[in-house]
């Protein structure tokens, strides 16, 4: 299977990104989007920070975006009031996915579970271990070998949802949590379209995960772990 035609034979899968930052992996769908490498249309970028440089890649890529960051009185969104204009917003979006790419808000079982389209997540460890916040400076304290990221389902349990698929790299003696953060952010920029193609062609799925992948039994369990170079 070859990456690079990938987009000719299948419907563009539309996918919503949700943002708070930089936005590094969305410049990744975005580039991959526009030079017809991934089967992927971004319908539109949704950031609760209204500073994430996120949003000047996605307006330079003339992707419609919202910035659900402050309520008319200047103070920042309660996280209902984030969820109602993000819902409606998605709706209007109608995407098929919706990827978490560097958010950093918690979101209700509510919001997840009305979800439009199902929701997956991006997260700098090997899940089940080190969820939540500065993952890589606890791995490294811990006396970690191993590190990387995971690409998981969306559930109301903080980064506990199935993990679809996850890389990982050997910590090195000199390694720095930012070092380390640069290292795992490369295997990030591979594992997100990787895994965004394994969707958008079947081979990996969001409904009822453990019964499609037990009845395919030629497809691996999961998470499938892809050795990618960092
Ligand atoms: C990524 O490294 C991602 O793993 C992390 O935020 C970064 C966003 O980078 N996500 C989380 O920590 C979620 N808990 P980016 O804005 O450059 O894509």
């Amino acid at each position: 299977m070859s990456i690079d035609n990938a987009s000719q034979l299948i419907k563009p899968l539309r996918i919503a990104v949700l943002v708070s930052g930089s936005g590094s992996n969305l410049q990744v769908l975005i580039n991959a989007m526009q030079a017809g490498a991934l089967p992927i249309e971004i319908v539109g970028v949704i950031s609760n920070r209204e500073d994430a440089y996120a949003l000047t890649r996605a307006k330079d890529a003339k992707i419609p975006v919202a910035v659900l960051s402050h309520v008319a009185s200047g103070k920042r969104m309660g996280i209902k009031t984030f969820e109602t204009h993000a819902s409606s917003q998605l709706a209007s979006w109608q995407p098929d996915l919706i990827v978490l790419a560097g958010f950093m808000r918690v979101l209700s079982a509510d919001f997840i579970d009305n979800a439009p389209a199902p929701m997956i997540n991006l997260h700098p460890s090997l899940l089940p271990v080190y969820k939540g916040l500065d993952t890589h400076q606890r791995a490294i304290q811990a006396g970690e070998r191993h590190h990387g990221c995971s690409i998981h389902v969306v559930t109301a349990e903080l980064d506990a949802g199935t993990v679809l698929t996850q890389a990982m790299l050997e910590i090195n003696q000199k390694d720095t949590a930012d070092s380390l953060q640069a290292r795992v952010q490369k295997l990030e920029h591979q594992l997100l379209p990787w895994t965004i193609l394994l969707l958008a062609k079947g081979a990996l799925s969001l409904k009822d995960n453990s019964s499609s992948h037990q009845k395919n039994t030629f497809l691996p369990a999961l998470p499938l772990k892809l050795y990618l170079n960092d």
